[in-house]
C-alpha cells in the first residue's frame, strides 16, 4: 500500500507535474488518453542516443549487438509483466491501433463469407473500424453487442449471439469511457465452450496500467496495448499472441529484417516475433520502455490498483453529493480509474474549457467511442481518468472548481 510519502516520491519522479498552466499547478486527469512520463524514461531516451544508437538484428559490431540484447531483454520483461509463455509471443508495433489493424489484416485468411465477428458497443473506434472494414471486404457479419445498465457486457446477450459461425471476438478489457472492467475469464469460458476455435482478442489499452494482467490465466489468444498508456513512450505498441497461432499467421508488412531468404519461387520469413516486425522498429522507445516496466514492477501493480481504487471511490462519492451531477455507472463496482459524468444544463465542452483555466486537464466529448455515444444518445461526457501520481489534494481542488462552475 502506498502512503503519503510514497505518493510524494512518485510525484517527484514525473517532472511535468511541476509545471504551471495558467498560473495554476498542473492537475492531469487525462491518463486514459496518455500518461505522463517518469524521469527514468526521459533519462534513458537521452542515454540511448548518447551511448547506444544503432540498428538491431543486422550487424555484428559492438553497438548493434548490445542494443539487440536490450530489445530482447525488453520482450522478456514484458513477457513476465503479462505472464506470457515466451518472449517470442511479444511483437512490437506502434500502438494498440496498429496491433488491432495488424490482426484484422493477418487473420483475413481464417474467415469465409458469412462468418461472424463479435465486438461490443463499449469498443474504442480502434476496435471497431478495422473489423467494420474487414467485414465489408470479406462479406462477414459484424455483431455489435448491446451493454447492460451497469455499462458492462451482458452475458445473456453474449450467449445469444454466439453460434457456429462465430470466428472471432474482439473486446475491450476496461471501458475507456466508464472504467468498467469486463469479466474476461467468464467471457472467454463461454466463448470457448461454444467453439474452442473462436479467436479472442483483448484490447488492454485501458487495463495495462491499472490492473495485473495474466494472459495465460485469462486464456485470450491476443492481448494488445500501447506503451504510452502505461507511462512509456508514444509510438510503441505491444501485440501478444499465442505462439501456435502467431506461427500460422502470415506477416503483416514486408521488408528488411523479417526475411531469411528470397527467391523467385519462395520467400522464407524469419520466425516469430521478427516476421511481424518489418523495417527498423522503434528501438529507442523499446529500450526506454524496459526501464518503465521495471519502475512499475518496483511500485507493484497491485499497490497501484489499490491506490487508484481509493481515489476513484473518493471522486465518485464527491460527485454523488451534488444533484446537478449525473454520474454514469455509479453503482458499478467492477470499475477503476475512469469516471464519466455530466452536469445538468451545462455542455461538457464548456466544463472542460473552464477547468483548463485552473490548470486542470480533463477530456470531454466522445472519447473516440462513437458506437457507445450513438447508442446512449449522448453528446459526450466529462471524463476524469487517473494515474498513479494523482492525489486527494488534486481531487479536492478539481471538485472545488467544479462546484464553482455549477453554482455560477
Ligand atoms: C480501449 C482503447 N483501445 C484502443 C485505443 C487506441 O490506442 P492508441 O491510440 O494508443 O493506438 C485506446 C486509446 O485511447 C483505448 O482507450
Amino acid at each position: 500500500m502506498f502512503n503519503k510519502k510514497d505518493i510524494k516520491n512518485i510525484r517527484n519522479d514525473f517532472p511535468i507535474l511541476k509545471k504551471k498552466i495558467n498560473n495554476h499547478s498542473l492537475i492531469y486527469f487525462d491518463n486514459s488518453s496518455t500518461t505522463q512520463k517518469p524521469k527514468i524514461l526521459i533519462n534513458k531516451i537521452k542515454y540511448y542516443y548518447y551511448n547506444l544508437n544503432s540498428n538491431i538484428y543486422r550487424s555484428d559490431y559492438y553497438l548493434s549487438k548490445k542494443t539487440t540484447l536490450f530489445i530482447d531483454k525488453c520482450r522478456k520483461v514484458i513477457k513476465n509483466f503479462i505472464n506470457a509463455s515466451s518472449y517470442k509471443e511479444i511483437i512490437f508495433t506502434k500502438g494498440t491501433t496498429e496491433s488491432i489493424n495488424l490482426l484484422s489484416i493477418c487473420l483475413k485468411k481464417f474467415f469465409k463469407k458469412n462468418d461472424e465477428i463479435i465486438i461490443t458497443k463499449l469498443e474504442h473506434n480502434s476496435n471497431y473500424l478495422p473489423w467494420n472494414i474487414l467485414c465489408k471486404k470479406k462479406k462477414l457479419k459484424l455483431k455489435i453487442l448491446d451493454i447492460n445498465n451497469k455499462f458492462n457486457i451482458s452475458i445473456k446477450t453474449l450467449k445469444k449471439n454466439l453460434n457456429k459461425k462465430t470466428k472471432l471476438v474482439s473486446i475491450t478489457h476496461i471501458s475507456n469511457v466508464f472504467g468498467t472492467i469486463l469479466p474476461i475469464k467468464k467471457i472467454v469460458n463461454i466463448i470457448k465452450n461454444n467453439n474452442k476455435k473462436t479467436l479472442i482478442i483483448l484490447d488492454g489499452a485501458q487495463s495495462i496500467a491499472h490492473i495485473p494482467i495474466n494472459v495465460k490465466d485469462l486464456n485470450v489468444d491476443f492481448f494488445v496495448f500501447s506503451a504510452h498508456k502505461i507511462y512509456g513512450p508514444t509510438g510503441l505498441g505491444i501485440l501478444y499472441g499465442k505462439k501456435n497461432i502467431l506461427k500460422k499467421i502470415s506477416p503483416y508488412q514486408y521488408g528488411g529484417s523479417m526475411v531469411k531468404s528470397i527467391s523467385k519461387k519462395k520467400n522464407i520469413y524469419k520466425n516469430i516475433p521478427n516476421k511481424f516486425e518489418a523495417g527498423t522498429i522503434n528501438i529507442c522507445s523499446i529500450y526506454s520502455f524496459l526501464y518503465v516496466i521495471n519502475y512499475i514492477n518496483k511500485l507493484n501493480i497491485n499497490n497501484i490498483n489499490i491506490y487508484e481504487n481509493k481515489l476513484t471511490n473518493y471522486i465518485k462519492n464527491l460527485l454523488l453529493k451534488n444533484k446537478n451531477i449525473i454520474l454514469y455507472g455509479k453503482n458499478n463496482i467492477y470499475s477503476t480509474s475512469i469516471i464519466s459524468f455530466n452536469i445538468k444544463n451545462i455542455n461538457n465542452f464548456d466544463v472542460g474549457n473552464i477547468l483548463n483555466n485552473y490548470g486542470i486537464s480533463i477530456r470531454t466529448g466522445l472519447h473516440c467511442s462513437y458506437l457507445l455515444f450513438n447508442y446512449l444518445k449522448l453528446n459526450g461526457t466529462i471524463r476524469l481518468s487517473l494515474g498513479l501520481y494523482n492525489n486527494f489534494d488534486e481531487i479536492n481542488k478539481f471538485y472545488f472548481y467544479l462546484l464553482k462552475i455549477i453554482n455560477y
